[in-house]
């Protein structure tokens, strides 16, 4: 199915400078099976756009439509359901919850929505092994690196096996070693009925992506989209 995430019209004012249109009337249709890079300085709108994508956040004006879905803005409970079943998110630090250890941070998501804890720690632990953190977990995130705490919280956004995964600034805190390998992970995540959309400041992991979105002054400019 194409045009799996429609955003129409979309704009974001703050209460406090209604002035200040942080997004000014985006228009875009974001395609399962594709890539997208959002780039801009900072304060340019990323991760509210980011926000409003995930169901986190309500636009000022405009829609959001999910593989036909028209989402209410003021449905929460709705939206809390599609963003833990369709949606994964990775942020670029605090993903995990310091109290629990990396496998719990993992399986608890799912948990919630399968209600079967062996089957959940089992996805779990393959997950885990899948970004080669076997060895970490009975770790907690105070017990990990930067990269270690990254690939789990990969882990933990694939564990619902989400059609859209948002990555916002992911490796913004990591050395370009351990970036690399995030994004390596973060591009095997491919296939063709997922979307990936993840906001970056690095050129070259920008331009990995099958369509780069810029940011500026509340607008964006899409570069080398195929359709
Ligand atoms: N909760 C908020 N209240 C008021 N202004 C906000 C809020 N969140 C973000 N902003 C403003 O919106 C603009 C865009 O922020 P943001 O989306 O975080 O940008 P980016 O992720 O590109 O750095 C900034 O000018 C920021 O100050
Ligand atoms: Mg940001």
């Amino acid at each position: 199915m194409n045009n799996y995430i429609k955003i129409k019209n979309l704009t974001k004012k703050y209460e406090k400078n209604k002035s200040i249109k942080v997004l000014n009337d985006i228009s875009f249709n974001f395609e399962t099976g594709k890539t997208y890079s959002i780039m801009g300085p900072s304060g340019s709108g990323k991760s509210t756009l980011l926000n409003l994508i995930s169901l986190i956040d309500t636009p000022t004006t405009g829609s959001i439509e999910i593989s036909s879905n028209r989402i209410k803005s003021n449905n929460k409970i709705e939206n809390d359901l599609i963003r833990a079943k369709q949606i994964g998110i990775i942020y670029q630090d605090k993903n995990l919850l310091s109290d629990f250890t990396a496998l719990e941070n993992v399986y608890l998501p799912n948990l919630l929505v399968s209600k079967e804890k062996q089957k959940s720690i089992e996805l779990a632990k393959k997950l885990i092994k899948n970004v080669g953190m076997s060895s970490r977990i009975n770790h907690f995130p105070n017990e990990l690196s930067g990269g270690e705490n990254q690939r789990i919280a990969i882990a933990r956004a694939l564990i619902n096996n989400p059609d859209i995964i948002l990555a916002d600034e992911p490796t913004g805190n990591l050395d370009t070693y351990n970036a690399k390998l995030v994004f390596e992970i973060l591009f095997n995540l491919k296939n063709k009925n997922r979307i990936i959309i993840f906001a970056t400041h690095n050129r070259y992991f920008a331009n990995m992506a099958d369509c780069k979105i810029m940011m500026n002054d509340g607008n964006v400019q899409i570069i080398n989209a195929t359709s």
